[in-house]
């Protein structure tokens, strides 16, 4: 053996280790091992040698491809993506979402390369993020580069639009009770700090109707009335109609501040179209970006009503002004690329599609166990296709929680609202039946 094939079995044995636990820690995973060396050992070694990078592209290029069809079987090859510890299933993206190996990888790549060359590397990521994902981002939502500014959260983003709003004392702002106390907190503090008037809206669970909602909203609103601030999807799973809420704000003369946390990843998103004044989304759930991502979307022509605390010059009417300013994690925000990519690759209304068949699936099958009863709309335009709520009568749903985890290596969460002891279970493409059928007989014995 000469020293060069002595020193690549060398290094073959010292990396193997960890890129076998990453590419084959799921049990569903497609990539064969020995595909690593196939073509020959130097493009095994290069694989190793190179760190983040060519794990990706070894993946990318193995599996992602757009599914035909909704079922557990053409959605095989996506599951494959994930590097979801064995033994665990994941049912709570809601909360936060699960993202895919290339995502992880990203991140990783991202702060190799600001850690070997801090100067450069921030530069590098700074431009991407400027010329890549912005653009990128606005063109999935439907929205002008210069209306998407990045945040780490929707609270963040939520914060922002709420704490901007243009408000004098006895102004009123209309919410509903399903609302995230992200999106309720900020206004407690304006009525708190600014003397405004925070109405909230009762809205049942289950939805009755897009109708219902309308009128519940009109029948709130008064001569005091300036804006209306509710989700698009509700922590449960509840769907606004955004589009005639925002259209009726309008003939009324009032603003219309929307939470987007839940629903961005679950259905297409043209926020134009939607004609909302602001929008905070969260990137970090549906739609499979590294934790800490999110943005908030000001209308161009809202720029007006809704000023940024961060703008050092009010007579700057360029979106940056809405930027939190200094440093970045921007190996994380340039990683939301990737997850852009792999969501647009699949299609986000192929992804409607599979969540829908999904949780259609889990609530047929809640309506079968004794004592359940749901608390999510079976009605496409009043439901999320992810998130399900349901309570069971004796079935505590804190103590649900831990249960399903001790008891099938089930993640999910509770839901306690409006007086309802609910349990939320949020599935999102790479669940399968199996799974939702191990959750049912476990829900049905506890
Ligand atoms: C409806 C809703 N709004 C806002 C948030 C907050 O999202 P983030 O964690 O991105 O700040 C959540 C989180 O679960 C949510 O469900």
């Amino acid at each position: 053996m000469s020293l060069v094939q002595a020193r690549l079995k060398y290094l073959i044995e010292l990396k193997e280790k960890p890129v076998q636990n990453l590419l084959y820690e799921n049990e569903n995973s497609t990539i064969p091992r020995r595909s690593l060396l196939k073509g020959g050992l130097a493009t095994g070694v290069i694989a190793l040698l190179s760190g983040c990078e060519s794990r990706v592209d070894l993946r990318v290029r193995k599996g992602l491809k757009r599914p035909v069809g909704v079922s557990d079987r053409s959605w095989k090859n996506i599951r494959s993506q994930f590097i979801l510890k064995r033994g665990v299933t994941y049912m709570n993206n809601a909360s936060l979402g699960m993202p895919p190996a290339i995502v992880a990888e990203a991140v990783c790549e991202g702060y190799e390369t600001i850690s070997k060359e801090p100067l450069h590397g921030k530069h590098g990521l700074q431009e991407k993020i400027l010329s890549e994902t912005v653009p990128n981002l606005a063109k999935t939502f439907g929205a002008e580069r210069d209306e998407v500014i990045l945040t780490r959260n929707a609270s963040e983003a939520l914060h922002m639009q709420a704490a901007g709003l243009k408000l004098k004392q006895g102004d009123e702002v209309i919410i509903t009770t399903q609302e995230h106390p992200a999106g309720q907190r900020p206004w407690m503090f304006r009525q708190k700090r600014d003397g405004i008037v925070v109405k909230e809206v009762f809205i049942p669970s289950p939805l009755e109707s897009a109708d219902d909602v309308m009128e519940r909203f009109e029948d709130a609103i008064t001569k005091r009335t300036r804006a209306i601030s509710f989700c698009h999807v509700t922590r449960g799973g509840h769907h606004y109609p955004v589009k005639k809420l925002a259209s009726m704000a309008r003939d009324h003369g009032l603003v219309t501040l929307v939470d987007g946390a839940q629903a961005a990843g679950q259905f297409p998103i043209d926020l134009k179209d939607l004609g909302c004044d602001t929008y905070a989304v969260s990137l970090h759930k549906w739609m499979l970006a590294p934790a800490g991502t999110g943005f908030l979307y000001v209308r161009k022509d809202s720029r007006e009503k809704i000023r940024s605390i961060f703008a050092p010059n009010p007579i700057i009417e360029k979106a940056p002004d809405f930027d939190p300013p200094g440093t970045k994690d921007f190996p994380v925000r340039a990683a939301i690329g990737t997850a852009l990519d792999f969501v647009n690759t699949l299609g986000v209304e192929n992804i409607e599609k599979r969540c829908r068949f999904l949780s259609d699936y889990l609530k047929s099958g809640l309506e079968e166990i004794k004592g359940v009863k749901l608390l999510s709309g079976q009605m496409s335009d009043i439901s999320a296709p992810g998130s399900t709520i349901f309570e069971k009568e004796g079935l505590d749903a804190m103590a649900s929680v831990p249960m399903m985890e001790e008891r099938i290596g089930t993640h999910i969460d509770e839901h306690q609202r409006d007086g309802h002891n609910a349990i939320r279970i949020s599935t999102h493409i790479y669940n399968n039946r199996a799974e939702i059928d191990r959750l049912l007989d476990a829900i049905a014995r506890a």
